[in-house]
C-alpha cells in the first residue's frame, strides 16, 4: 500500500467513526450536538488520528483498540480549534472551509461545543479503558498521555504563550518551546498513546518519540509559513491571521526563507529517525514529507 492511498483509507475510517460517535439527538439540549458536529465533521486533515493508526500498523497492533483513542485525539484537536478561533483568542471567521463555530452558533455555544468535545474525548477513552478487551492498564496509560499533552504543560500552555507573546519579541528558545507545546504536544501524544496501546518496546518508543517531536514542531513551522504564503481557498481558513494579531511566529523571528530552512532540517531529522524501522516506516516517512510540502 502506498502512502497516499493508505492516508485516504484511514481518513475515511476516522470520519466514519467520528460520525458514529457523535450523533444528532432529539433531546432538549440537542443544539449542542449540532454545534459539536458542525466543526468535528467539517473535514480537516485528521493528521493526529491518522498518525495513531500509522503507529498501530507499524507495530502490528490492533486497530480496533486504537480507533477510539484516535477519535478522542481528533475531538480534543477540534475543541482546541473552536476555542482558538474565538474573538478572545485569534478571532477568525473561517475554519475547515466554513464559518467558524462562534460565527454560526454564537460565542457561548462555541465555548460549550469545545468543552463538550473535550469531555466526550475522555468519556470515550475511559469507557474503552474499562471495556473487557485489552489491558485496562495500557488503555489508562494512553489516556493519561493524551490528558497531559492537552493540558497546561502541553497544548494549553502553548496557547497561553501564543497569546502572551502577541506584539512582543520572543527569543528563539521560547518560540520553539511554544510550538512544541501548542501543536507538538498533541501530535506527540498521538504517536506515544498508540505506541503504548500497541506494546511498543523501549527502543521503538524512544525512536517514535523523537520522530513525533520533530514532526509536531515542523507542522507548526509550516502552519506559520502558510499563514503568509498559503491560499485561503486551499487551507479553508484565512491567511494573514498571525500578522493581524501580531503573533510571534517562526516567520516573524527568522524570516520566511530561514523558517523554510528550519522546516526542511527538522523534517530531514525526523526522516533519519525512522530509518530504524526500515521499510515499515513508509507511512511515517510519507507523512513527514507531506508535512513539509502541504498546502493546507
Ligand atoms: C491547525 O491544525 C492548527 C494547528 C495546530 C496548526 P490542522 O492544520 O491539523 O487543522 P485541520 O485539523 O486539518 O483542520
Ligand atoms: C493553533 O495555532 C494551535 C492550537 C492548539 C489550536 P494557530 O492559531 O496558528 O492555528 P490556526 O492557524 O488558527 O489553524
Ligand atoms: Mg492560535
Ligand atoms: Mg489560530
Ligand atoms: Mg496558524
Amino acid at each position: 500500500m502506498d502512502f497516499k492511498s493508505r492516508y485516504g483509507e484511514w481518513l475515511n475510517l476516522i470520519n466514519q467513526s467520528l460520525e458514529a460517535y457523535v450523533q444528532e439527538k432529539n433531546t432538549p439540549e440537542k443544539s449542542i450536538y449540532r454545534s459539536m458536529r458542525y466543526s468535528l465533521l467539517a473535514g480537516g486533515k485528521r493528521l493526529r488520528p491518522v498518525l495513531a493508526l500509522a503507529v498501530c500498523e507499524l507495530l502490528n497492533g490492533d486497530m480496533r483498540e486504537v480507533i477510539p483513542f484516535a477519535c478522542a485525539l481528533e475531538m480534543i484537536h477540534t475543541y482546541s480549534l473552536i476555542h482558538d478561533d474565538l474573538p478572545a483568542m485569534d478571532n477568525d471567521d473561517y475554519r475547515r472551509g466554513r464559518l467558524t463555530n462562534h460565527k454560526v452558533f454564537g460565542e457561548a455555544q462555541a465555548i460549550l461545543a469545545g468543552d463538550a468535545l473535550l469531555n466526550y474525548a475522555f468519556e470515550l477513552m475511559l469507557s474503552h479503558a474499562l471495556s473487557e478487551a485489552g489491558s485496562t492498564y495500557k488503555k489508562t496509560k494512553a489516556a493519561l498521555v493524551i490528558a497531559s499533552a492537552s493540558g497546561a504543560g502541553g497544548m494549553i500552555g502553548g496557547q497561553v504563550m501564543d497569546i502572551e507573546w502577541e506584539g512582543k519579541r520572543i527569543e528563539a528558545e521560547a518560540l520553539e518551546h511554544m510550538h512544541k507545546c501548542k501543536t507538538g504536544a498533541l501530535i506527540k501524544a498521538a504517536v506515544v498513546s498508540s505506541a503504548i496501546l500497541c506494546n511498543a518496546g523501549e527502543k521503538e518508543l524512544e525512536v517514535l518519540e523523537k520522530y513525533a517531536e520533530k514532526l509536531g514542531l515542523a507542522f507548526q513551522i509550516k502552519d506559520d509559513i502558510l499563514d503568509i504564503e498559503g491560499s485561503a481557498a486551499v487551507m479553508g481558513k484565512e491567511a494573514g491571521s498571525d500578522a493581524r494579531k501580531n503573533k510571534s511566529t517562526y516567520v516573524t523571528v527568522y524570516g520566511i526563507s530561514q523558517a523554510g530552512h528550519l522546516l526542511d532540517r527538522t523534517i530531514e531529522s525526523a526522516l533519519s529517525d525512522v530509518i530504524y524501522f526500515g521499510e515499515k516506516a513508509y507511512f511515517l516517512k510519507g507523512l513527514a514529507e507531506y508535512v513539509a510540502a502541504r498546502e493546507n
